[in-house]
């Protein structure tokens, strides 16, 4: 039996836009998306002679088929034509769910990444995120990593230059979004503010930090606001201790923050700590 070690890294969302519905049910989306350093742990079996195992340390967690960790391994092996001859995947859990942090396609992103080096990388990277997209749209980017332009649902990427050195302060309300239920809900509203994605990318050139600060948007934070006010407050205190910019990450209801300095940050997490348990400060990776 050998046994993998793979970290999963959350995402945010730089810019988010929803461009239209296709016929597929999905939409066409264009986004930054940037991995930081808060991060579930996989661990995966591989060859236990026994059925397979899923095992997370949260509550919560579907701990069979269900999981998107679960369903990326056997899309590979299946894909693959490999028998592993049975596989426990663990997953130690500190991404908050239903968050818009890519949790749960980051487990499977990176169980992807520990079976294909497990079988001598039979799949580039890039083939292995195309993979991906078959078990969610965010796992393509998951895959990679970085700093990133995807397209389509998610899958079409194109690498940015790297976001200048900041901290990030992610703050996870206690109130669920569904996914699905948002972009219905946005095909019936008026896009009022789209990320300008040349500035974005300008700023990105340029590593200047305020800028890509500036150019934050995501047109799902006013459609998750005007429903949970509360979400105004965090970002009133993101701004009064030093935030340089702020925004709900995917469809959230995580927010987070962009600062230069981790003191600031520290401060802003201790403004927060007592109202939101679930808060983290994170580094892009
Ligand atoms: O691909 P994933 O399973 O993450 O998507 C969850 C749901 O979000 C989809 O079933 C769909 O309703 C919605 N979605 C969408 N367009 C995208 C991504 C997700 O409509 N680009």
């Amino acid at each position: 039996m050998t046994t993998l070690f793979e970290p999963a890294y959350a995402k945010v969302n730089l810019t988010l836009d929803v461009l239209g519905k296709r016929e597929d049910g999905y939409h066409d989306v264009k986004s930054i998306m940037q991995t930081i350093s808060l991060r579930d742990d996989i661990e995966l079996d591989i060859g236990t002679g026994k059925p397979w195992v899923l095992r997370c340390d949260k509550e919560g967690i579907p701990c069979d088929e269900r999981n998107l960790a679960w369903k990326a391994a056997k899309l590979y092996l299946d894909t693959m034509g490999k028998d592993p001859d049975g596989i426990e995947i663990r997953i130690t859990k500190r991404i908050p769910s239903e968050a818009g942090l890519g949790g749960g396609s980051s487990d499977a992103a990176a169980v992807l990444r520990a079976l294909n080096r497990h079988y001598g990388d039979p799949l580039s990277i890039w083939a292995l995120a195309e993979l991906g997209a078959g078990v969610g749209s965010d796992v393509p980017f998951c895959v990679v990593g970085g700093t990133m332009m995807c397209e389509g649902r998610g899958e079409r990427m194109r690498k940015l230059p790297d976001l200048p050195d900041c901290v990030f302060v992610v703050v996870k309300p206690d109130f669920p979004i569904s996914t699905p239920e948002l972009f219905r809900k946005i095909d019936e509203k008026v896009i009022g503010q789209r990320p300008d994605h040349q500035a974005m990318e300008s700023a990105l050139l340029a590593g200047d930090l305020e800028k890509v600060c500036h150019g934050l948007c995501n047109v799902f934070d006013p459609v998750v606001t005007e429903d949970h006010l509360e979400l105004n407050y965090i970002k009133s205190v993101f701004s009064t201790y030093g935030a340089i910019g702020h925004q709900m990450s995917g469809s959230g209801s995580a927010v987070y923050c962009m600062v230069s300095e981790f003191e600031i940050a520290a401060v802003i997490c201790n403004m927060l700590r007592g109202n939101y348990p679930q808060v983290f400060i994170a580094k892009p990776v």
